[in-house]
């Protein structure tokens, strides 16, 4: 009897210390343009997993296939998953994942891409979907999941930037520069309409969407939502007409990483870009951002997103593949009625 008390009290001291210690945390950590053979890789992915964030966001690239070759893309899914160091970060958290163009199958490419449904079959696989996952039943790669955190929770909103998208259309005077469409689609209707089921529907305090190209940065060359000036307004519009709550997106794609921070009335919007998580470049860190927060990063990193319920706080985290940080902004939730 005595025994059982002390074992009892025992249990509620851990869980005492543990709150205490560690307060009311949602970690979610991000990243993308990754390539499985360099050493880089698995000191990056065992860095993520020693963390053991509530989630991790593949935000696309994930692997580079060959373009055009869907056998290329599956070997690489499958090297990946059986890789020791992403067994490890599988197991230490919950993997989410969407796709950006390499691991579509195609550079820079959309919907006319032939081998699209293997490709999705092959990502699918790759991130273990349970067969009655509601992403089989619809066309593309668009999914959506709540993450729990005692009373509040987050909804996490992966968007497809491919499958649906239509084809660049090139600029006359550089062809090397992609003009701004204002006829085509990034998302495609039907991944539109259930953006705005999400929306409306959601009774979540934050709200992360993952995408592989930025939303917000507008002056660089390189393919982003401002490709697709329409399609970048309805977004930013459907946030402003659900006042969604805490919107943050996560994008990837552009070798460096930065945080972009945009007001649109009602709140403030977080882009956070994470990119290479091993294919850093540094070529663009000079660009012009004018939503640019901080630096632009040219060192292999990925991102955390904390929210810290108690003291109702988010912050953003770029940390380089060992974990040291390199970049941390913070802002207040907003205030919940
Ligand atoms: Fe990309």
């Amino acid at each position: 009897m005595i025994l059982f008390r002390f074992s009892k009290i025992l249990t509620v001291l851990f869980w005492v210390f543990t709150i205490v210690l560690w307060g009311q945390k949602t970690t979610l950590s991000f990243g993308s343009c990754h390539k499985m053979d360099k050493s880089s890789s698995d000191v990056i992915l065992n860095t993520i997993a020693v963390e053991k964030p509530d989630g991790f966001i593949w935000l696309g690239d994930i692997v580079y296939g060959e373009d055009g070759n869907s056998k290329d893309l599956k070997t690489k899914f499958d090297r990946l998953s059986n890789k020791a160091a992403y067994q490890n970060l599988k197991q230490s958290t919950k993997v989410y994942g969407i796709w950006d163009d390499h691991d579509y199958g195609i550079n820079d490419g959309g919907a006319d891409y032939v081998n699209k449904s293997e490709s999705r079959r092959d990502l699918f696989s790759f991130l273990g979907l349970p067969k009655d996952h509601r992403a089989f039943q619809r066309e593309g790669a668009y999914q959506a999941y709540t993450i729990q955190a005692n009373k509040h929770h987050v909804r996490l909103i992966l968007l497809d930037n491919r499958y649906f998208k239509t084809r660049y259309v090139k600029s006359k005077n550089n062809r090397q520069q992609y003009r701004k469409d204002r006829k085509g689609t990034l998302l495609g209707k039907a991944q539109w309409a259930w953006i705005e089921k999400q929306l409306k529907n959601s009774n979540a305090t934050v709200h992360v969407f993952g995408c592989g190209i930025q939303l917000l940065s507008n002056k660089h060359r390189f393919e982003k939502w401002s490709n697709y000036p329409k399609e970048r307004k309805k977004m930013l519009r459907l946030l402003q007409k659900y006042k969604v709550k805490n919107p943050i997106f996560l994008t990837g794609d552009r070798h460096m990483s930065e945080l972009s921070i945009a007001n649109i009335g009602y709140t403030s919007l977080i882009d956070a870009t994470s990119s290479g998580m091993t294919e850093a470049l540094t070529y663009n860190l000079t660009e012009e951002n004018p939503y640019r927060v901080g630096p632009t990063i040219g060192e292999d990193s990925y991102g955390q997103l904390i929210v810290d319920w108690d003291e109702r706080l988010i912050s953003i985290i770029f940390k380089n593949s060992k974990g040291v940080p390199l970049y941390a902004y913070q802002q207040d939730l907003m205030k919940i009625n």
